[in-house]
């Protein structure tokens, strides 16, 4: 996980920068199996492409998990940024749908590809937000893929 991540880090650091923003990353040495390579980088590119995108300038991206060997993994991607409303947050995983303050940058797409992806590799993706904020995203991995099942 910790090498995915830092991968898709090398993808997206440079942006960082740009806008000030800070990344905090603590996660644990797990390995877990039974997963596609190129879909979770995927699944996990656009989550924390997001996270910088709707942060605000100086904002962080806190990126941790929660590992509890042969039970239960999962990897929480935080950021600081402009939060999403309670109305509108039931529909940021359909296809083409931004939220109305969001005009500018994107297709809508990205998070209608992070639910197909965690549909098809029986992951499950849980979102917590506070308007202005901030929002959370969980990526709760089923117990298979620590090999235990
Ligand atoms: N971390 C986040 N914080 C605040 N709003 C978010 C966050 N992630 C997604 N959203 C909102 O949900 C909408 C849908 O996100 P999605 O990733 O599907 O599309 P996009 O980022 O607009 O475009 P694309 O990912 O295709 O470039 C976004 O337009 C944005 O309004
Ligand atoms: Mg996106």
């Amino acid at each position: 996980m910790k090498a995915l991540i830092e991968e898709v880090m090398g993808e997206l650091g440079h942006r960082l920068e740009a806008r000030s923003l800070s990344l905090r990353l603590t996660v644990s040495q797990v390995t877990l199996q039974q997963l596609n390579h190129d879909l979770l980088f995927q699944l996990i590119y656009n989550l924390i492409n997001n996270a910088i995108r709707y942060n605000k300038d100086g904002g962080e991206i806190i990126i941790t998990d929660d590992y509890i060997p042969r039970k239960s993994y999962s990897l929480f991607i935080r950021d600081t940024g402009v939060g999403i409303p309670e109305n509108e947050i039931g529909s940021i995983f359909d296809r083409f749908k931004k939220t109305d303050r969001n005009e500018g940058e994107g297709y809508g797409l990205g998070l209608s590809i992070v639910k197909s992806i965690a549909q098809y590799l029986g992951i499950r993706i849980e979102v917590k937000s506070e308007f202005t904020k901030g929002t959370v995203f969980s990526i709760i991995f089923p117990a298979r893929m620590q090999g235990v099942i």
